[in-house]
């Protein structure tokens, strides 16, 4: 493409030839130095191609020259700041994005879980309870393909889960994870004289759950899922802590991200064995 007249009308409209005024060109209130700009982009002869992007080969441009503030860098397109296309990572891919669950994602929940062997598996009820009891403690990442224009948006895919409840203890403890039988009809759940399952006022936040489907593991989701929760709970300032039990093998992936390996866990969920992390 070295020479941009010889593209069709469609894909570059001749300012004066076809432009129209725009109807709220008023309101707008466009300088006049503004509307100058604009039409010299939109009249190609005033602009030259380098490996395909305008520049202005005009002379006096060098008087037009304005230094870049750095700190407007956000402003810039967001295809200007994206990697080249040839850089994307695994993760890029997936198009992925964050996003709370609800009881509405119970059935991709289960189907992520099953990245655990089956005694550590969280059930079907549990996921109902929590993201019923507590769904602002969750987090999903998401994969959506980009799609043709005209064809119907598919629904996205959970790709990885965090799910979460509230304790007041200081790390994940077997009653924390349990499901309290009457649930649906109290709020609290009290027995032999402790809580059981979610404790609303609890400053700790014992994360339960954080898996990721087995095809999408090894592509940054479970590390991009547990950084993004982290900030999330940060932010809001919503815990004191964030606990976490896990096999020895795991606990440097969790160090990375500043928990504290507290020694071995009391919990006997699935077999015990477990590492506190906080
Ligand atoms: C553990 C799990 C959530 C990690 O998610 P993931 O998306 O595969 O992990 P990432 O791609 O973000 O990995 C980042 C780093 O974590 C570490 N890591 C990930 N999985 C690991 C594993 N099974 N063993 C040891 N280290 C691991 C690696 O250091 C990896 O770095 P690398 O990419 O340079 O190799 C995922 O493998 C999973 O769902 N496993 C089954 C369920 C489970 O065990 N959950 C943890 C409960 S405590």
């Amino acid at each position: 493409m070295s020479d941009p007249s010889e593209l069709p009308s469609e894909s570059m409209p001749r300012a004066e030839s076809e432009l129209k005024p725009l109807s709220n060109a008023e309101d707008l209130a466009l300088s006049n130095s503004a509307s100058a700009q604009i039409a010299r982009i939109l009249n190609p002869t005033d602009l030259a191609l380098v490996n395909g992007f305008a520049i202005d080969d005009d002379e006096d441009a060098d008087e037009d020259y304005v230094a870049v503030d750095q700190d407007d860098a956000n402003d810039m397109p967001y295809w200007f700041r994206r990697p080249p296309i040839y850089n994307r990572s695994k993760l890029d891919e997936l198009h992925p994005f964050v996003q709370l669950l609800s009881v509405s994602n119970v059935d991709d929940c289960v189907q992520v879980e099953n990245a655990f062997p089956e005694p550590e598996r969280c059930s079907r009820e549990k996921f109902i309870y929590r993201l019923s009891r507590c769904p602002e403690l969750s987090l999903g990442l998401f994969t959506l393909p980009v799609i043709e224009e005209g064809v119907p948006k598919p629904r996205a895919t959970l790709v990885g889960h965090i799910i979460a409840t509230r304790t007041s203890e200081p790390c994940v403890t077997d009653r924390s994870m349990r499901l309290p039988t009457n649930w649906q009809s109290e709020r609290w759940t009290i027995e032999e004289g402790q809580a059981v399952g979610h404790e609303e006022g609890g400053g700790t936040i014992a994360i339960h759950s954080l898996a990721v489907l087995p095809e999408h593991q090894g592509k940054q989701v479970g590390s991009t899922l547990m950084k993004s929760y982290i900030n999330r709970i940060r932010e809001a300032q919503i815990a004191d802590r964030i606990a976490i039990i896990a096999h020895d093998h795991l606990v440097p992936f969790y160090e990375s991200f500043g928990f504290e390996s507290h020694g071995l866990s009391k919990c006997q969920f699935g077999g015990g064995g477990w590492v506190d992390l906080v």
